[in-house]
């Protein structure tokens, strides 16, 4: 028990500022929720439940019954696109309402069932977080994949540890770890620029082809890394195989989700476009898809046992963190709106 309050209490004071970023987040796979049966989900330490209209758009409602609390995500039916309750078939539709009560003279009188807005993009359920409850203010992104090349299916890699989102997304500025945690040989300047609700930095860089189990030979040239709000982060690279003269094209879409207060969720699909050699693209994607684990679970190792310094000793080669760290803040606006008040 003293441990757990021990660990619980650390997180809260791990980082200085709020668990929860207004942003949209990944909840899930969007083939995990299937049109018959209530999917469970979790998320900013609150339990959802997530099924299917009758349009099979997808709804999200706080998971708990109102009659006697069951979880209408674990055994919970979709039944006509609302959701029955597994204990003793209250039905809602999807915005929150119940619309069947068996046994009960009347419909039971109260509030509806907090209904989340909700988005199917990218292969996953998002919805929308915001600390006041108040509207998106932005929209994730639609197309991401080049449309001119062809991309076979992805592989999905899937990871939990403690951590804050923005912690994860400060990755993508940090061209400074590159060479150390994910092994390339040279790193360029990178260039990195903001917008109101995302980010991207590009830079050159050349990697040992060792890292995909090819030694030998020696991959160069752009990665670009961008940031969607505090939920989503996508890496995009395209590497010349100077021997052979070919471009390979790689996408990671990485989604980041804070399950907890000091936990995070990220969902990657990692995507390689196909390549001109016969038979080859199945082989390549297969080392790149342990490269990315091998420099996802070495981000982790660093992000999990690292201490947030709020007055970190940057450099000059360290440009970038504090503008990100200054950018960042607008995730936080009741804190940024007392500040402002004093
Ligand atoms: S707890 Fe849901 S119907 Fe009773
Ligand atoms: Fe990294």
């Amino acid at each position: 028990m003293f441990a757990l309050t021990a660990m619980n209490h650390s997180n809260l004071l791990r980082f200085p500022f709020p668990p929860f970023p207004d942003s949209w987040y990944a909840l899930c796979w969007a083939n995990d929720v299937n049109p018959a049966v209530a999917t469970p989900a979790r998320a900013f330490g609150r339990d959802f439940v997530v099924f299917r209209g009758a349009d099979r758009s997808v709804r999200v409602l706080d998971a708990h019954c109102p009659h006697l609390g069951a979880h209408l995500g674990h055994g919970g039916a979709v039944v006509g696109g609302e959701v029955v309750c597994p204990f003793h078939g209250w039905r809602f539709s999807g915005d929150g309402r119940c619309t069947a009560a068996p046994g009960a003279r009347k419909l039971p009188v109260g509030k509806p069932l907090r209904s989340w807005a909700t988005r199917e993009v990218h292969d996953r359920i998002w919805i929308w977080y915001s600390s006041d409850d108040s509207a998106p203010t932005w929209e994730l992104p639609g197309t991401l994949l080049d449309p001119g090349l062809k991309w076979p299916t992805s592989e999905r890699l899937v990871r939990t540890f403690p951590s804050h989102p923005q912690d994860v997304i400060e990755n993508a500025v940090d061209a400074g770890h590159f060479q150390y945690i994910h092994g390339m040989s040279t790193v360029g300047d990178s260039e990195t620029s903001y917008t109101e609700h995302g980010l991207t930095t590009r830079l050159r860089a050349t990697t040992p082809t060792a890292r995909f189990g090819v030694p030998g030979q020696s991959l160069s040239g752009t990665i670009t890394a961008s940031a969607y709000g505090m939920g989503l982060q996508t890496i995009h690279t395209v590497m010349r195989l100077p021997k052979i003269g070919i471009d390979i094209n790689t996408f990671v879409i990485e989604s980041v989700t804070p399950r907890e207060r000091g936990e995070v969720t990220l969902l990657l699909s990692v995507h390689m476009a196909r390549l001109p050699v016969p038979g080859a693209t199945w082989l390549a994607k297969r080392s790149f898809v342990n490269a990315v684990a091998v420099d996802v679970d070495a981000d982790i190792q660093i992000w999990r046992n690292r201490q947030y310094l709020d007055r970190p000793r940057l450099t000059a080669a360290d440009g970038e963190i504090g503008r990100y760290r200054s950018w960042a803040k607008r995730f936080y606006p009741r804190v940024e709106a007392r500040m402002a008040a004093g």
